[in-house]
């Protein structure tokens, strides 16, 4: 078993608050959801009998996050003689042994039944000839158990029905257009509420205080540090860099899935691109590379529908050998109405760039996808700040390891918003004053934001070096030094990008393996005698602390 050791970390002076103005206003909730996705509306609707108020505040407008982009769909062990061990199974051997196996078992064994709750909260998901829900398979599982609904839009139709029920219930107020810029901690340093920047919304317009007896961080991923990805343009990390500065630990940042088939339209094409679910390879599309010759012949037994991370190595391994800068997705035999039907969604946005899938080979190259760590959490969503919770893509609850099994993330949502619900309303804190914020607060500017995703792109994507990483943190430390000029959207949410970057090329750095979406060129093997574990982040006097604390495998070492 590897030892617990801890690690200076070679970024430093990442700011310890963000500047903002004084509050200009204040309001009360017992509970503040931040996020408005599965994760933050299902925890909104299962609380909001339980407790005299909750607010809901969202970045953007409520359907802006990455569910309304969820594609594949949810998986959940529905079909006849499909079970929670064969879906715990694969969970787990797609995590590549760093998944917490209670969590997996808690996902798997009451996921059949929050789907079912979300089809009676009104969500349609597609039907076969007999009436029984439609399922189809992705990588890593070894059965049919996605749902989905639209075809390919699944997450669009979740959103929907959660938003007319949120709409329904007067006990839920929601905020848009606010971003959270940090939490207010009471003098035991749990929570006594948040600041929000609410952009344009009459009286509450500019920075106010919320005071809150609870949080429920549901603010998604991180995947805009990244040049390509297939997150929304809101997914900046906000979530976890606010629960860092609040004294809240992350686990496993260095696992960031790269999804294998995202549409490559162009080396100059920034931010959120094409997803090609993997769903279409699911019925049948296939890699080839620019000879014809299918990619994943020979690879791994599932082939085409190997994990993620087999297939995004794979991907890459023959663009670098090709100097190609993509391959290709076949799947031109599925025919004009199978694709006019079943994936109209990615049908039409293919045509939208010159490329008829029924006609034309797919360009595919794998780009960021979902941070599988997060806010590390408990089995009820606790974060280690009283008073704070985490669900969805922004928590680490321990389900996905070191690669998320496909369509696993609109499940853990719905699981552990349920579990948050459960507990809450009893640990509710007494009202408290925030204690006055000492901590000095910075900013850097937005202006660096493109520079500080390139070089994460290019250094801590999808393959790692120690010498690249070494770049990327030199890179970082010299952003962390720049003082921003303006205190607005873009630099806060390019200091919680930076934050989040930091932390996450140095865990990147430190773990020599090669595990799951984690490749390390230089250490191309996984090694479960030094790294069978996880790194933790904690913010100490102004930089992130990193310390490895070992556990065993969970997948035995199989995977
Ligand atoms: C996809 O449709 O390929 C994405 C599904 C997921 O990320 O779980």
């Amino acid at each position: 078993m590897p030892s617990e050791r801890s690690f200076d970390p070679p970024v430093r002076r990442v700011p310890a608050r963000l500047s903002a103005p004084d509050p200009g206003w204040t309001t009360r909730s017992d509970v503040v959801v931040i996020g408005s996705g599965i994760a933050g509306l299902t925890a909104a609707l299962r609380l909001k009998d339980h407790v005299d108020k909750v607010l809901v505040v969202t970045k953007d407008v409520l359907a802006a996050g990455s569910t309304q982009w969820a594609q594949g769909g949810i998986a959940a062990a529905l079909g006849e003689g499909d079970t929670p061990e064969e879906h715990e199974l694969d969970t787990l051997v797609a995590g590549a042994g760093a998944c917490d196996p209670e969590a997996v078992r808690i996902l798997v064994n009451e996921g059949p039944e929050a789907v079912r709750e979300l089809i009676a909260l009104g969500t349609n998901f597609d039907h076969d000839a007999d009436g029984l829900i439609s399922l189809t398979r992705e990588g890593g599982h070894h059965r049919d158990r996605i749902a989905h609904a639209g075809g390919d839009a699944t997450g669009a139709e979740i959103q929907r029905a959660l938003i007319e029920a949120v709409a329904a219930a007067p006990e839920i107020e929601v905020v848009q257009h606010a971003l959270a810029v940090d939490l207010l901690l009471a003098e035991d340093g749990g929570v006594a509420g948040v600041t929000l920047h609410v952009m344009g919304e009459g009286q509450r317009d500019g920075v106010g205080a919320v005071h809150c007896r609870a949080v429920v961080l549901a603010s998604g991923g991180l995947g805009q540090v990244f040049s390509q990805t297939t997150n929304p343009s809101v997914s900046t990390g906000d979530g976890m860099a606010l629960a860092l500065r609040a004294g809240a630990t992350l686990r496993d940042l260095e696992f960031v899935q790269f999804h294998p088939t995202v549409m490559y339209l162009g080396a100059d094409s920034h931010g959120q691109q094409p997803l090609i679910s993997e769903a279409v390879r699911g019925e049948g599309a296939f890699l080839v590379d620019f000879e014809g010759d299918r990619l994943m012949k020979g690879v791994h037994p599932l082939e085409d529908l190997a994990p993620r991370d087999v297939v995004a190595k794979a991907i890459m391994k023959r663009m670098l050998e090709t100097g190609q800068p993509h391959m290709w997705l076949d799947a031109r035999h599925l025919g004009e109405a199978f694709w006019a039907k079943r994936f109209p969604t990615i049908l039409a946005t293919a045509r939208s760039h010159g490329v008829d899938p029924v006609t034309d080979l797919i360009p595919v190259a794998p780009a960021c996808h979902y941070a599988s760590g997060g806010v590390r959490t408990d089995l009820h969503g606790r974060s280690g700040v009283p008073g704070l919770y985490a669900t969805g893509e922004v928590a680490c609850s321990g389900v996905h390891g070191a690669n998320r099994l496909a369509s696993n993330s609109l499940l853990e949502g719905l699981v552990f918003s349920r579990r948050i619900a459960t507990v809450l309303p009893g640990e509710l804190r007494p009202w408290a004053d925030p204690v006055a914020d000492q901590r000095p607060a910075g900013l850097v500017p937005g202006g660096v934001r493109t520079e500080l995703q390139e070089v994460m792109t290019s250094k801590v994507g999808v393959l790692r070096t120690a010498a690249g990483l070494a770049d990327a943190t030199g890179l970082l430390d010299k952003l962390a030094g720049t003082p921003a000029d303006a205190v607005d959207l873009a630099s806060w949410e390019t200091t919680n990008l930076l934050t989040i970057s930091a932390a996450l090329a140095a865990a990147a750095m430190l773990r020599e393996e090669t595990r799951g979406s984690h490749w390390r060129e230089d250490f191309p093997e996984r090694d479960d005698a030094r790294w069978a574990g996880h790194f933790d982040t904690v913010f100490e006097d102004g930089s992130s602390v990193l310390t490895f604390r070992p556990e065993p495998a969970s997948d035995g070492g199989a995977s």
